[in-house]
């Protein structure tokens, strides 16, 4: 019999070495093994993704290869005892869209143990406008909250602020009652950051100290970082004695040209965020989070929703540094 089709993005490598975009027509027998079919009805785009296109080796091995590390959608085949066909579900991290066919197609399959039952308090959309970057926004928040930040120990500092964790990150904090400072370097997205919920805006150049000194003015209880590189060795500076910093991005750079002296004399703390091999029970709580506490008055301000078709041209946004909010994948 002859398998079903769908539409996805593929990536492939060709004899010049240029890595090609395309909407391309596949075969669901071709899709990886798996318990668990789903039909895909949103995906969004994330910064791996961007790297994915290109032809980053540590991202993705091996072409042609159809990215998107995010997928939300229903069943439509399951071999689990867990998920039954017409559940509703999130699949996100993990090997999705590395090197397993990912969500940027109306079809993935999946092992069940990749798979979240989607949380009441969340639609489908509102998953996907979160997707991995409000994911990995609220790890940072739950980092932050359970090392003893709260509102009343002071500012917090977002960086990478109009990037979809960023921007993620200061509409939940803001959600939570914090005040936010946002770092960013699009002088034309200081109205938008406004109405997200930024109570101060700063340039990339207000938080790149040359000073070498080893520690500056104590300014921020928290700091979210989404960079890397000397714009958050300089929030690290920048931290209130007993502040708390969680880094999850490198987009600025891997480096971090610091001392020890923040964190041995201003008892600062610095936290490692990972969303991809996140365990399960923490997974589901984090989605919670983000199903009720967390969520933000109005999720639907911080998306633009594209095409399939649209998503090249984005990724290139993306690597550019231009990215402004989240980009959510219509499949449906
Ligand atoms: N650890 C994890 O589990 C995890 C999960 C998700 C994402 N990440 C990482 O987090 C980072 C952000 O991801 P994303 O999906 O939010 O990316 P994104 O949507 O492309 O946003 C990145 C933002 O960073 C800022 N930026 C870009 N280039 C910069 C530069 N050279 N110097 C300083 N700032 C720059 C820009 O915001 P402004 O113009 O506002 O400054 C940009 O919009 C990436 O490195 C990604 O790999 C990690």
């Amino acid at each position: 019999m002859k398998s079903k089709t769908f539409k996805a993005l593929q990536i492939s490598e060709n004899a010049e070495k240029q890595y090609v975009r395309e909407i391309i027509t596949r075969q669901i027998s071709d899709l990886p093994t798996g318990e668990i079919l789903v039909r895909v009805h949103y995906s969004a785009l994330n910064y791996k993704d961007a790297l994915s296109s290109i032809g980053n080796k540590g991202v993705t091995r091996n072409y042609p290869h159809t990215p998107g590390i995010d997928a939300v959608g229903v069943i439509e085949m399951s071999e689990s005892p867990d998920f039954k066909i017409g559940d509703e579900v999130i699949v996100t991290s993990y090997d999705l869209g590395m090197n397993t066919s990912g969500g940027l197609a109306e079809y993935i399959r999946v092992p069940a143990r990749w798979v979240v039952p989607l949380p009441m308090g969340l639609s489908m959309r509102e998953a996907m406008i979160n997707g991995t970057a409000g994911f990995t926004a609220a790890m940072c928040i739950s980092s932050l909250i359970n090392n003893g930040l709260s509102p009343k120990k002071g500012k917090v500092l977002v960086t990478g602020s109009t990037g979809g964790v960023g921007i993620l990150a200061v509409a939940m904090l803001k959600k939570l009652g914090f005040d936010i400072t946002a770092v960013t370097g699009k002088s034309e997205a200081h109205e938008f950051l406004t109405k997200v919920g930024a109570s101060e805006i700063l340039s990339r150049e207000d938080l790149d100290d040359k000073s070498g000194r080893p520690m500056l003015k104590s300014v921020y209880a928290g700091v979210i970082d989404t960079v890397g590189g000397n714009i958050l060795a300089t929030a690290l500076k920048s931290l209130t004695y007993g502040g708390v910093a969680a880094i999850c991005g490198l987009v600025a750079s891997p480096d971090l040209p610091t001392s020890v002296l923040p964190f041995i004399l201003r008892g600062n703390s610095l936290f490692g965020i990972d969303s991809a091999e996140c365990p399960m029970p923490l997974r589901k709580k984090i989605w919670q989070k983000l199903a009720t506490d967390y969520k933000p008055a109005d999720l639907e301000f911080l998306a633009t929703e594209i095409s399939l078709e649209e998503v090249p041209e984005k990724l290139d946004l993306m690597l550019r540094g231009g990215a402004l909010g989240k980009y959510l994948v219509r499949l449906g």
